[in-house]
């Protein structure tokens, strides 16, 4: 049995004061839906010191939304894994769709930073998706096994007994164009099928969440895919009622 994950990323959103506003009614609702699922919120870095302090001893786990590539050093605005990891988070998400997109972030630079975070004692929570160009030309296998071979095939067995992968197909993040669950079956199977030529068994233990307009009212039979093991969250993390309403379709 694969762990059962939420996780929300909050991108460029809320104040630290909003930020634990949010933290402290999850954590008031949490009561009644946690059950089994493991909940994991990633607030920009300037909360992580307060967020990591309300969340200790809770069912709640706290992850930032990237790191630097390098150790530490002249990196003007960086902010490197080990001070994140130094403040008590436990997660890093790494490759999302707007960082490749915006900031150019290359697989060469992810191999740098899975490997940094890795050092500091980070889970990785590793993006992968296709644009709409590039499932409409029918590429979308192609780009997401290159970047499955690119930055995780790289990984020892121990590193990527502790991997987390998201899928998110670009055209659905913030557009309220959800895959099916079909369609998100059919890539997560893809991509576990994948992992298992490198890792064999290994892969069958690593939680790939689906990220892309995920909402209460479709978490439920997106999640019921055997190959689908939770999701990341985006727009509807922002409100208590509706990250955990997502939970609840477990
Ligand atoms: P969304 O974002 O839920 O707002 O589509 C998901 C993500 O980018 O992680």
């Amino acid at each position: 049995m694969r762990k059962q994950i939420v996780a929300g990323n909050w991108k460029m959103n809320t104040t630290p004061e909003q930020g634990v506003e949010l933290v402290k009614s999850i954590l008031k609702g949490i009561g009644t839906h946690c059950g089994s699922v493991n909940y994991i919120v990633c607030p920009p870095y300037t909360h992580l010191s307060e967020v990591t302090k309300i969340t200790r001893g809770t069912n709640i786990r706290v992850g930032a939304q990237n790191c630097a590539d390098e150790a530490k050093g002249a990196y003007t605005g960086e902010v490197s894994a080990e001070m994140i990891a130094s403040l008590g988070v436990d997660y890093v998400i790494l490759g999302h769709s707007e960082r490749r997109q915006y900031y150019g972030e290359t697989s060469e630079k992810l191999n740098k930073r899975l490997n940094l975070a890795y050092a500091n004692g980070l889970v990785p929570i590793y993006c992968v998706g296709e644009t709409l160009e590039e499932r409409e030309s029918g590429k979308l296998w192609d780009v997401v096994k290159a970047q499955l071979e690119e930055v995780v095939f790289g990984l020892t067995d121990e590193q990527f007994r502790k991997l987390i992968i998201a899928y998110e197909p670009v055209w659905a993040i913030g557009t309220g164009k959800v895959a099916t669950a079909d369609q998100a079956q059919e890539m997560h199977a893809f991509i576990r099928k994948t992992l298992t030529v490198k890792y064999k068994e290994l892969a069958d233990k690593t939680p790939i969440l689906y990220g892309g307009s995920v909402k209460p009212d479709n978490a439920k039979e997106i999640f019921a895919k055997p190959d689908v093991d939770g999701g990341l969250i985006g727009g509807a993390a922002l409100k208590a009622e509706d990250f955990l309403g997502i939970g609840a379709g477990f």
